[in-house]
Parts: C-alpha cells; sequence; structure tokens
C-alpha cells in the first residue's frame, strides 16, 4: 500500500526481507530524517552531562542542532542551537558552561537559560517595527517535547505523539537495569563520549547490534587469540586472568552457545538480546558489590536486579544500551551511507571503584573506536554498505525463524538467539513511521 504520498513502503519492506534501496537511497534517507528522527523519542543525553548551571552539552536530532542546559532552578531543557536574530549557533562547542545566560557571538542578544530573550544591546530601531520581545520568535525555540527518564534525557521535535514511558514499552526495563544496578538507584556519565563515524548507513549499526550469529565469525580470532594469551598468563603466575581478557575471549564462544540466547521484539522497534554472557565472577569485589547492593536494596531485591539478564537493548532508532556494563552508544545519522555514534559509558552511584574500572575496560576494550572488536564491526558495516549500493542483488534476507515467532501482547519473542527477529521487529517500526503522513 503506498502512504497516500507517493511513497512505497509495501515495495521495500516484506516480512521477511527489505529492498537494499532502504540503505542506499539518498531520498529515503531524507524521508527517514523527517519521518523517524523529527518525530520519534530521540536521545539527547544524560543529565548528569549538565549538573551545574549554565552547564550545556550539544548534539543533533536528525538534522537539528540542539543544546542541553542547566536551568538555575535545576530543570532542564533542550532547545534549538539557534540564534532568533539572524541565525547564528549559539554554543559551538560540544559542551561547557556558558554562564547565566547564552549570549550571541554575533551581536551579543543574550538569552535565559530557558531560551528567552534577556537582553539585546542596541535597544533603538526598533519602534514601529513588528519587534517585540515579548514575541517567542525573538526567543531561542525550545523542542516540542522534552522528559527525562531516571536522567535520561530524550526530546521528540514533533508536538504530538505518545509519552516517553509509553513509547519505551516494556523495553524501559534495560533502562531500569542500568540504574537499579547502581546501590543509590543512579547512574552518572563519564563526563565525555568517543564518536566515531562509520561509513554505512544507520540502520547497519543497529542490526548488528543484536545479531548473535556474527559474533563467532567476526571476532573469533581475535577472542581466540585473547583466550591464549589469558591461558599462558594463567600457566605462568597460576592465577586466574584478569576479568578484561574474558571481554574479548568471550567473542571465541563456539556458535551454539550464542543460539543459546533469547531475543526479544518490543513494540516500536525495541529490541532486547537477554543473556549474561558469565560476566558475574565471584572475586572480592564482585562480592563487596553484592554485600553493597544487599544493604542498599535488601538481599531479595538485591538478587532480583542482579539476576536481570538483558545483554542488550536497542531503544529503536537511536540508542545501543549495554546495560549491565552501563555502556551506551547514541546514533546520529548523517547520510545514507554515514553514521556517527557516541559511545558513553557510565558510573553506578555508590559502587566500589573496581566496578566502575572493569565496565570502563569493556568501553575500552570492546566499544572504543581503537579496539580489535570494534575495528572487524566498522570494516563489516562499510562492505555492507558497499554491497548494498552494488547492483549484485536487490534484498536482503531476515528469512531466518521468519514466521516462527511467539507474539504476546506487545513482545514477539524467540527462544533461538539466532531468530532474525531483531531486524523484522526493526522494520517493522520503520515501515510505520515511514507510511505516516508527511504533516507534523
Ligand atoms: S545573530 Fe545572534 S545576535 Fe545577531
Ligand atoms: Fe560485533
Amino acid at each position: 500500500m503506498s502512504a497516500g504520498n507517493g511513497f512505497n513502503v509495501d515495495a521495500l519492506v516484506e516480512p521477511d526481507r527489505v529492498h537494499r534501496n532502504c540503505y542506499a537511497d539518498n531520498e529515503i534517507f531524507e524521508r527517514e530524517i523527517r519521518q523517524i528522527f523529527h518525530k520519534a523519542w530521540i536521545y539527547v543525553g544524560h543529565e548528569s552531562q549538565v549538573p551545574n548551571t549554565g552547564d550545556y552539552a550539544t548534539t543533533m536530532i536528525g538534522r537539528q542542532p540542539v543544546i542541553m542546559v542547566r536551568h538555575q532552578d535545576r530543570s532542564i531543557h533542550v532547545l534549538y542551537n539557534r540564534c532568533p536574530h539572524r541565525g547564528a549557533k549559539l554554543c559551538a562547542n560540544r559542551a561547557g558552561n556558558t554562564g547565566g545566560n547564552f549570549t550571541c557571538s554575533y551581536h551579543a542578544w543574550q538569552f535565559k537559560l530557558d531560551g528567552k530573550v534577556r537582553h539585546i544591546p542596541i535597544q533603538s530601531g526598533y519602534d514601529n517595527t513588528r519587534f517585540d520581545l515579548n514575541d517567542p520568535n525573538f526567543h531561542m525555540k525550545p523542542v516540542a517535547r522534552m522528559e527525562v527518564y531516571r536522567g535520561f534525557v530524550f526530546a521528540s521535535l514533533s508536538p504530538t505523539g505518545s509519552s516517553l514511558v509509553d513509547w519505551l514499552g516494556t523495553a524501559i526495563d534495560g533502562i531500569n537495569d542500568m540504574c537499579d544496578r547502581a546501590p543509590e538507584g543512579e547512574v552518572e556519565v563519564v563526563p565525555t563520549c568517543f564518536r566515531m563515524i562509520q561509513k554505512s548507513n544507520w540502520k547497519i549499526f543497529l542490526e548488528n547490534q543484536l545479531d548473535a550469529v556474527h559474533p563467532s565469525v567476526t571476532h573469533g580470532s581475535t577472542g581466540l587469540a585473547a583466550q591464549q594469551v589469558a591461558k599462558e598468563m594463567e600457566a605462568e603466575t597460576g592465577k586466574p586472568a584478569p576479568l578484561s581478557y574474558h571481554y574479548i575471549s568471550a567473542f571465541s564462544m563456539e556458535m551454539e552457545k550464542w543460539g543459546d540466547l533469547d531475543v526479544v521484539g518490543h513494540r516500536n522497534g525495541h529490541c532486547v538480546l537477554q543473556g549474561y554472557m558469565g560476566l558475574r565472577p565471584t572475586d572480592p569485589d564482585t562480592l563487596e558489590y553484592d554485600a553493597i547492593m544487599e544493604k542498599h536494596y535488601g538481599a531479595e531485591r538485591a538478587k532480583e536486579i542482579l539476576d536481570v539478564n538483558i545483554h542488550h537493548l536497542l531503544v529503536y532508532p537511536c540508542l545501543s544500551i549495554q546495560s549491565p556494563l552501563q555502556q551506551l552508544r547514541a546514533v546520529r545519522p548523517i547520510s545514507a551511507n554515514e553514521t556517527m555514534t557516541e559511545i558513553w559509558h557510565f558510573r553506578l552511584k555508590g559502587a566500589p571503584e573496581p566496578i566502575y574500572r572493569r565496565a570502563l575496560d569493556y568501553f575500552y576494550l570492546v566499544n572504543s573506536p581503537s579496539t580489535m572488536i570494534n575495528a572487524d564491526d566498522l570494516y563489516n558495516f562499510r562492505k555492507i554498505q558497499e554491497g548494498l549500493e552494488s547492483e549484485g542483488g536487490d534484498w536482503v534476507s531476515f528469512h531466518r525463524n521468519a514466521g516462527q515467532d511467539r507474539v504476546e501482547g506487545d513482545i514477539t519473542t524467540s527462544n533461538i538467539g539466532f531468530s532474525e527477529i531483531p531486524m523484522r521487529n526493526q522494520f517493522e517500526a520503520w515501515s510505520d513511521y515511514m507510511k505516516a503522513e508527511d504533516v507534523v
């Protein structure tokens, strides 16, 4: 069915395969920006990035540059990064402190931290014009909607649509999992992120995150090398190799074991990969952490929290979260074949330092731009993009276990980790967004 606007989604997306143009066509990409990134809830940042009055962080929502800023009354505002005078961006840096107001570097108009104009230096010349300080056209524009959930700030450029919590639906468990693992129930960001430009479409990154088949193929050689070094080290010292070796050697796990993970598709394209990769050791640091968790939550609740086995959560279309290791990657599409990802890491408030260091090791060893793991993924992404831009075939196959999913309410599950549910689920949401009328 055509969406009534000449854009035929059904010619591109079938239940078990999608057309290569979804990844390679510039017009489709522009429509994604309008229909998905300018309408859905998009992750802006974490409130701990802006702890003090005047602290700000800049990022992109689709094509729109925005500023997240902390106001004097402690509230957070998300504003378009544009001066209402002649259009200059107000903040050129990725982050900083703007003091009690924003001052434009072009003609020094000043704005309060909620975006309202505070002062313009030359006030003469406006009599008998349509200029009016009370007119919102002369204020910095706020995004249409902004909500914070457990410190995670999301914005939508559309004035209508479901609330953030409703939109997240059952996928909210992944964000809760990240925060609940903190003895104080909150996480805080490690001040800055890696930013990386991938030479591939944004959807290729998201699809890979929950692809349980690829690790033992793509990362197998790296995993085996780490395993071998760990063994040599253990033979030499008589002690177990540091846990960080396990982060990499786990990628050499036999393929069948990856298949034991569960994949879950939630409403709106969100997806979860369940299974913990055996990252809960019983070393003294972990035992100390477990004891602190019990003190804060009681034994029963602490066990419940630590037993949650989410390995990976996708908040479609903007986030990939590994909640047990406090990792978050935000997706900022640039063009059909270029995507920026921000790679963030968080600290569990109230947890001992070694627990933070351990997750930081994972951040550096697995998710940073320079790891052997990530490098192999990036190489794949680029090759996928180049293949999809060729005329060697029109379709991308998502046939594995198609038609065999269990559907219960909003949730589609399979206990076959290799099922391509996550890809089918993301494209179901993609179709809904892309079919909607153009008008915001
Ligand atoms: S463009 Fe900002 S004050 Fe003129
Ligand atoms: Fe990978």
